[in-house]
């Protein structure tokens, strides 16, 4: 085809994903085995099976069924490991989580060819959905590990967790069960799907790799006879399943009695309901994502439309429109919408509902273009014509297949997309608000979109409603599937324990032979280094007396400099809190990297001691960890006043904020000031220690490689005092925070007033126990206002 004609038709030529890298890791791998208690293992039974690439056909490897013994085998290593693991401090397991994010990203690419090799969904799918949503898991859980001692205390972890997870999303499904398990202290055994098992031995690779200790994750494959096995096993304290109504209420009459916990996540079949005044532009598109998104191998998929009469002929115009320009084929061309079935034996299911239906009186409609013959292909499939009761309304098809259905009013609506026996999601399309959140209110299902569809994320929890299951995953609600109460109190964190080696290497900072080389702080300001205005410096001096370094004086011009530049910066509030919350981690992550260095500067410059000096760098790395982990979690109330509607309280930003640090450990005092404020979105201007600003200094070259955007953080050295009127007298400043003595605190409070910045002063004699060396939910308090949007409802 010549390059006129391509532009004269516009068609998609092939782009496809090659799948070397992936082969050879097989390859590489082969025979794939189990793994357990940190080690790969050959079935002790000697049994195997084949995996498939859905879209060939064609065996893509085998791999082990793991037996009675090596699954007993499993359950020891993790319970073994459960002790250890538990009782390590929630920062040193959000470290672990940390480290699974970050390998996975650093093979994202393996990952998602190996999943749609395996699976058979599009790489454009498990490359942009489902790989990235596992690392957000592994992040977001990170956070909530961080954070465990603080926000559960008298919880208490289960203990050795058997998980067992389908094929629909292999990898997103691990993640969504392992993450929260290992953030709150338990010991998994994980047993992937027969279909596809790849994903989950890869991923046990980077557990090895991230040094995780023996144990702690354990991934045995195999068919049900080894989900069987693992869901009897009496040392296994909880069953997390997704998977099929039918095998979820086996499961349920196999634990009762045991005291094993259960949580399930099993079918749907979730209405998608479109009013006369919806967008159907936005509405097809959203359709393609409910029922078409993963071949519609989706446990919550929108598989029943239900539209408004009026609207019902024009929408179905639409979608079959829509339909035909569908592209189906190998998962692997990144140009394609539909992959391939996952086993025959789906396909053949899929076949024989559809074939059922026709039988019952529907009209089917399929595109006029053909499925590839290679592989296990359906096409996407509209039913109209549909009585309520009929198989295809009812029975989760679990494929590309829709069905349609009209309503005239809101109530019928409702009575319509309510009779199921599944409860998992529903998407409500209009543009009537007041109609959109009525009728949500109504649904009886764990998740409902408005004007939206198959949104997910870990900060929200997600299950079913009746016999789409219960408990939920993501979310703080989720963290409750894994943990135990057990009363009491808060207990305290255990500090990070350091290795012999570490100590006595920590033990010799500071010690410096060599002469240094000369270095010049200096301010930063808009992500630049620069010079002071003044063209003046100021001596910093060590604790013996000697001169440690000089910087910059800053005046006046240097704090408007750094309040515009931090204005320029504002759209930092506008990105996700998840993209704050890895910012705060790398930086924690650079940090630690130079924790050596900045232990050695604060012993020559305060006079701590080298366990001091390693214990504040810890303490600061910890720190920006707990509001990394804060970033996306410190969410508003949702308010119940008296009217038919909600109040939602939304924590805002303030916007610039001056913090003017205290002189005390100068390193902790400024990160404990400035990353709950950047957290929350806010953008800051901060005075480091007057007497010790140099570990400010040097904390600018970390954020300089931690992709902190210029502006968001900002410093200018200096006299304190004189800064912080300054800053408190500036109009374009939102909020001050001062820890200095009482004269500097009146002083802000009073120069605040020209604008009503807000205030947060502290003073050695008024208020200072307490103050900054907190770590405190206090600190995002007073990083955030409070906005509370009213939406009142009714149809
Ligand atoms: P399934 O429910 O049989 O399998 C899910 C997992 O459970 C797999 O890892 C399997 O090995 C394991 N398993 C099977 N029998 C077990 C038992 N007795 N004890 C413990 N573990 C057991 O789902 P399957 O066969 O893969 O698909 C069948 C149907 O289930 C699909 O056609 C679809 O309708 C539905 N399904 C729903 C999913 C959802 O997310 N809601 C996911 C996968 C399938």
């Amino acid at each position: 085809m010549s390059v006129a004609e391509v532009f004269e038709s516009m068609a998609y030529g092939p782009a496809p994903e090659a799948a070397d890298a992936a082969l050879q890791w097989i390859a590489d791998h082969e025979p794939l085995g189990l793994f357990i208690d940190g080690q790969w293992q050959q079935p002790l039974g000697g049994e195997r099976f084949d995996v498939i690439n859905p879209a060939t056909g064609g065996k893509l490897t085998s791999v082990a069924q793991a037996g009675a013994e090596d699954v007993n085998a499993a359950v020891s290593a993790a319970l073994r490991a459960f002790d250890a693991w538990s009782a390590l401090s929630g920062h040193v397991r959000a470290r672990y989580l940390y480290a699974l994010a970050r390998q996975l990203q650093r093979h994202a690419r393996l990952f998602a060819v190996l999943e749609s090799l395996d699976n058979g969904k599009p790489i454009r799918e498990s490359r942009d959905i489902d790989i990235p949503l596992v690392a957000r898991h592994l992040y977001y859980h990170a956070g909530w590990a961080q954070l465990m001692a603080e926000q559960f205390p008298g919880y208490a972890p289960l203990g050795v967790v058997g998980q067992i997870i389908p094929w629909n999303f292999p990898l997103l499904m691990l993640a969504w069960k392992v993450a929260p398990a290992l953030a709150m202290g338990n010991t998994v055994v994980l047993k992937p799907a027969e279909f596809t098992p790849l994903t989950a031995l890869l991923f046990a690779e980077i557990v090895e790799r991230a040094g995780l200790p023996p144990g702690v994750v354990n991934v045995v494959t195999g068919d049900g006879r080894s989900g069987e096995l693992i869901v009897r096993h009496p040392d296994v304290s909880k069953i997390a399943f997704t998977g099929s109504t039918e095998v979820g209420r086996i499961i349920r009459r196999e634990t009762a009695g045991t005291g094993k916990r259960l949580s399930l996540e099993l079918g749907g079949k979730s209405p998608f309901l479109v009013f006369d005044d919806a967008d159907l532009d936005s509405v097809v598109e959203g359709l393609v994502d409910a029922i078409w998104f993963n071949q519609g191998q989706v446990c919550c998929a929108g598989s029943r439309l239900l539209v408004q009469e009026s609207t019902e002929e024009r929408l179905l115009d639409k979608v079959r429109a829509r339909m035909e320009k569908l592209r189906i084929g190998d998962p692997l061309d990144k140009a394609v919408d539909i992959g391939a079935i996952v086993a025959p034996v789906q396909l053949r299911k899929i076949q024989e509902l559809v074939t059922q239906g026709v039988a019952e009186g529907a009209i089917m409609w399929q595109p006029s273009w053909a499925c590839p013959t290679d592989g296990y292909f359906f096409p996407p499939t509209l039913f109209t014509n549909v009585a309520p009761a009929a198989t295809v309304a009812q029975i989760e098809i679990f494929g590309p297949v829709l069905v349609s259905m009209s309503f005239r009013t809101p109530s019928e609506a409702v009575a319509l997309a309510n009779n199921t026996s599944y409860g998992l999601a529903a998407s409500v399309w209009s543009e009537n608000i007041n109609l959109a959140l009525d009728i949500a209110r109504q649904i009886k299902a764990g998740t409902i979109w408005v004007n939206s569809t198959n949104l997910f994320d870990a900060s929200s929890g997600f299950g079913g409603y009746r016999e789409s299951g219960f408990g939920r995953e993501g979310g703080k609600e989720g963290l409750h599937e894994y943990l135990r109460w057990i009363g009491g109190g808060k207990e305290d964190d255990p500090v990070v324990p350091r290795s012999p080696r570490r100590r006595a290497q920590d033990d010799q900072a500071g010690i410096n032979q060599l002469p240094a080389i000369d270095r010049t702080p200096k301010m930063y300001i808009g992500g630049k280094q620069v010079r002071p205005d003044s063209g003046y410096s100021r001596l910093v001096y060590a604790r013996s007396g000697e001169i440690a370094g000089e910087v910059g004086e800053g005046n006046r011009k240097d704090l408007r400099n750094a309040v515009e530049a931090a204005h320029k910066a504002a759209s930092w509030a506008d990105g996700a809190a998840h993209n704050r919350a890895q910012i705060l981690y790398y930086v924690a992550e650079n940090l630690a990297v130079r924790s050596r260095e900045f232990a050695a500067r604060l012993i020559s410059t305060t006079g701590a001691s080298a366990d001091e000096a390693v214990r504040e760098v810890e303490t600061s790395v910890e720190r920006l960890f707990t509001y990394a982990a804060w970033a996306d979690k410190y969410d508003g109330p949702i308010h119940r006043p008296p009217i038919r509607g909600l109040a939602l309280g939304v924590p805002e930003p303030i916007g610039v904020m001056a913090l003017v640090c205290p002189d005390e450990s100068p390193l902790l005092a400024l990160v404990s000031l400035v990353a709950p404020a950047i957290a929350m979105g806010n953008t800051v201007v901060a005075v480091p220690s007057e007497a010790h600003p140099l570990s400010a200094t040097d904390l600018y070259q970390v954020l300089e490689t931690s992709d902190v955007p210029a502006g968001v953080v900002n410093i200018v050295t200096g006299r304190r005092d004189v800064l912080a009127r300054t800053l408190a007298e500036h109009d374009d400043v939102d909020s001050i925070w001062y820890f200095g003595e009482a004269e500097g605190a009146k002083a802000v409070e009073l120069a605040s007033a020209g604008n009503m910045k807000r205030t947060w002063a502290f003073s050695q004699s008024r208020n200072w126990d307490g103050g900054w060396s907190a770590q405190s939910e206090e600190f995002l308090r007073e990083s955030t206002q409070v906005k509370n949007i009213w939406v009142p409802y009714g149809a």
